[in-house]
């Protein structure tokens, strides 16, 4: 099995983003009622990544316009699963989701990735159930995602191991975990966080470092790797998790960069969500 170089992992030269459309508020989909959606707070918060993406860290920007009868579009992520040149195209588990695909296939068409797409309608996978770890891939099971996706997603990449996960209690995968640095995760402290990292931890015969915060929210953060800066984290302000923005800035050898997300968070939307990360190593 491969294995991403160490220094490869977390490098970016674009990102997709998608404008949040005024439907937002009231249609986007939402596993639990966390009050009314500020429509001008959350296109704040997405103007405000995007421009900590392009102005701070240098990416280039690839912005794609909103469409009212596509509420949640924003959440990029789960509409493809992109390592290296490739891009897998998912079949997203919400049935209401499943044109969000097109605008941002033709993006990736565009910066001229290798496009594969998910065509058997037994599968479904959110890109927020899929958590790359730079050596292999776990990806969760959840309403959204069901084995037959994990195994096209196996498919398309087929030199890295992928394994499963069950995922209760919250809607994707990384809604409580991500990498923090090519060997670090972050995780949750809820009893289904632990449980999910527990079992990521037998399936892999690599041993990783874990960063637990108290939050299973603020464990959603964004890694790259920046030349220049080296490892920077996206992660929710202080404002919002004080206490597992004390364990990030244990982080020494990083640049922490706070992000709000909290009308976001409303409708499920974690920071990684905003944004599919790509690297082009011929940069057109
Ligand atoms: N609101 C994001 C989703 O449910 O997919």
């Amino acid at each position: 099995m491969a294995e991403q170089k160490v220094s490869d992992f977390g490098q970016c030269t674009h990102v997709v983003v998608r404008s949040i459309p005024d439907s937002f508020s009231q249609q986007a989909l939402r596993m639990n009622d966390c009050g009314t959606v500020n429509l001008a707070g959350a296109r704040r918060e997405l103007e405000l990544y995007v421009r900590v993406l392009r102005d701070k860290l240098g990416l280039q920007v690839v912005e794609l316009p909103s469409d009212d009868s596509m509420p949640d579009a924003v959440f990029v992520e789960d509409v493809a699963v992109i390592l290296d040149e490739t891009a897998l195209i998912t079949r997203p588990g919400a049935p209401s989701r499943r044109r969000e695909v097109e605008a941002v296939k033709k993006a990736l068409q565009d910066l001229r990735l290798n496009v594969v797409e998910m065509t058997d309608e037994s599968a479904t996978l959110d890109g927020g159930d899929v958590l790359f770890t730079g050596r292999e891939f776990f990806v969760g099971l959840s309403k959204r995602t069901n084995q037959r996706g994990a195994e096209i997603l196996a498919d398309a990449f087929k030199d890295y191991a992928v394994s499963t996960v069950p995922v209760y209690d919250n809607l994707h995968l990384k809604s409580f975990c991500s990498m923090a640095a090519p060997n670090l995760i972050v995780i949750g402290s809820s009893e289904g966080a632990q449980k999910a990292l527990k079992t990521m931890q037998q399936m892999s015969d690599h041993r990783y470092d874990k960063l637990t915060v108290p939050d299973d929210a603020a464990a959603n953060c964004v890694y790259l790797n920046v030349p220049g800066k080296g490892h920077v984290l996206l992660h929710r302000a202080p404002e919002e998790f004080p206490e597992s923005v004390k364990v990030f800035e244990k982080l020494k050898d990083h640049m922490l960069i706070p992000v709000a997300n909290s009308e976001l968070a409303k409708v499920d939307g974690c920071l990684t969500c905003c944004s599919l990360l790509i690297n082009k190593k011929n940069d057109p």
